[in-house]
């Protein structure tokens, strides 16, 4: 009967995430509660109209009875989405071990964990194997809802084992795998134990998809030089079999937050902001409570700002929205200390009896609010050491086409090779070039911002999600028919 859902007309894509775009909360009655998240993937799949999407992932709880698992499944399929259940033990190992604690930081340039962070080369192998065994639960579902002529895209870290699974299931399936992250230097990547395994096991995709052309880059590079495999302007070819490697950019579905900072109520939250900092600019970070997002860089620059500007003392604040994620590894909680100990510093420095220089808060915002903010904002400060792509910078541009502000952004987030033009462009580890950035930023002469902004405006509205979602779907069909071509020559 689910199955009565798609039109024989259209293609089905099963999208394969680590995370469904629905967190799943149960009630004291044992009944589910479904928040579902307007993330970026989400509304980027709203775009891909020639196909019928199902996606599958983890609920991001712990279910371990079989009434609550079916209950579940059954509220999930109403939104289009297949629950992998996972128990606690895979999580802590799979999820925030070998996921969370060794590729992501791996990815962004951090290294593998020292002995603080990870005690044994035993426990490195458990993580391991249990990545291995959570993609297979993950190849599993994808096996249960499969039919022939759907396409499968695979995303991100979490899931480098999905693409060789499924086609030692199926060697017709179509699969793509997209990597949501940076992809490091090869020389980086070496480092990984598990190097080749990981490197092999994407290959297996027909279509693998990076935001940058130098992510693609450095994979490549990965399987000529670890794997001695042959790299092609098409991608990576292994005994005749082509895996083709492209750039995709990612962007943002422009048009709802144009549409929503012209919302009544969204106005009157920008009004109620502007009065509450009338008199002072607005420096704004967005971040998850992430390493990778150069928090602690940040609030060091704007400390020297300060300490070199005396005259912007009560009229600038930094406004810092940290959103608390992956709060159970250690180097997360770490993050969090230092980063209180930094603001609680500089706001004890610098703050007077009714004003403190940084606002930091330690949640998320929702949609509205988030939009408001970005709308009164003067100076979005992005000091990512390593991002992506970094789709804060995007949000923000959307918002301003009234106040035209200025970003200021990481030439380490994948955002800089698309908004370079119009941002200025900062190395985070510079904290004296990020501070005088700041009052360039401040002082900006209205015709400079215009420019910028529109410059950024342009891009943002015209690389959206959809177009983004709506290539790699097309590219990743077009690359199985050319395979198939190229096998009945
Ligand atoms: C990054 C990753 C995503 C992930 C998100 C939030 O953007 O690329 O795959 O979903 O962070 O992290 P979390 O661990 O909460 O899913």
């Amino acid at each position: 009967c689910e199955r009565k859902e798609f039109q024989a007309s259209k293609q089905r894509l099963l999208v394969v995430a680590n995370r469904l775009p629905v967190s799943a909360v149960r009630r004291d009655d044992g009944s589910w509660h479904l928040n579902v998240s307007a993330g970026g993937l989400v509304s980027a799949l709203l775009g891909v109209k020639e196909f019928e999407t199902k996606w599958i992932g983890w609920a991001g709880v712990a279910v371990s009875d079989e009434i609550g698992r079916k209950e579940l499944t059954e509220a999930l399929a109403a939104k289009r989405c297949v629950p992998v259940f996972l128990d606690e033990e895979i999580v802590q190992q799979y999820y925030n071990g070998y996921c969370n604690n060794i590729l992501w930081p791996l990815f962004h340039y951090l290294g593998l964990p020292q002995e603080d962070r990870l005690a044994t080369t035993r426990s490195f192998q458990s993580q391991f194997d249990a990545y291995k065994k959570a993609n297979r639960l993950f190849a599993n579902a994808v096996k249960e809802q499969y039919e022939e002529g759907d396409v499968v895209w695979c995303h991100d870290y979490h899931l480098m084992f999905l693409p060789k699974y499924l086609k030692e299931e199926n060697s017709k399936m179509k699969v793509g795998w997209f990597l949501h992250t940076p992809f490091p230097s090869s020389e980086v990547h070496r480092t990984l134990p598990s190097r080749s395994e990981l490197l092999r096991s994407v290959l297996a995709a027909d279509l693998v998809g990076f935001h940058t052309y130098d992510y693609g880059r450095h994979f490549v590079s990965a399987c000529t030089r670890i794997l001695g495999l042959e790299g092609t302007p098409e991608g990576v070819e292994d005994q005749g079999k082509l895996t083709r490697v492209a750039a995709f950019p990612i962007g943002i579905d422009s048009d709802q937050f144009i549409k929503a900072v012209k919302l009544p109520q969204v106005q009157d939250l920008i009004k109620e902001l502007q009065g509450r900092f009338v008199g002072r600019k607005v420096v704004l970070g967005v971040d998850r409570l992430d390493m990778i997002k150069g928090i602690p860089q940040k609030a060091l620059a704007f400390e020297k700002f300060l300490e070199e500007n005396p005259n912007w003392h009560d009229k600038v604040v930094l406004l810092q929205i940290a959103v608390p994620t992956r709060t159970e590894v250690p180097e997360y909680q770490r993050l969090s200390s230092q980063v209180h100990e930094i603001v609680g510093r500089i706001n004890g420095r610098f703050g007077t009896l009714t004003t403190v220089p940084i606002h930091h808060l330690d949640r998320s915002l929702d949609f509205h609010s988030l939009c408001a903010l970005y709308a009164i904002t003067d100076v979005a400060l992005v000091t990512s050491i390593r991002d992506g792509m970094n789709l804060v910078s995007y949000e923000f541009v959307a918002c301003q086409a009234s106040k035209k502000g200025v970003l200021i952004l990481s030439e380490f987030a994948g955002a800089a090779q698309s908004l370079g033009a119009g941002a200025i462009l900062i190395n985070p580890w510079n904290v004296s070039e990020v501070a005088s950035s700041i009052g360039q930023a401040l002082d900006m002469p209205a015709d400079e911002r215009e420019k910028r902004h529109h410059h950024n405006f342009k891009h943002v509205t015209s690389h959206t999600s959809q177009e983004w979602a709506a290539t790699f779907v097309s590219e990743l069909n077009d690359t199985i028919v050319e395979a198939q071509l190229r096998r009945t020559q």
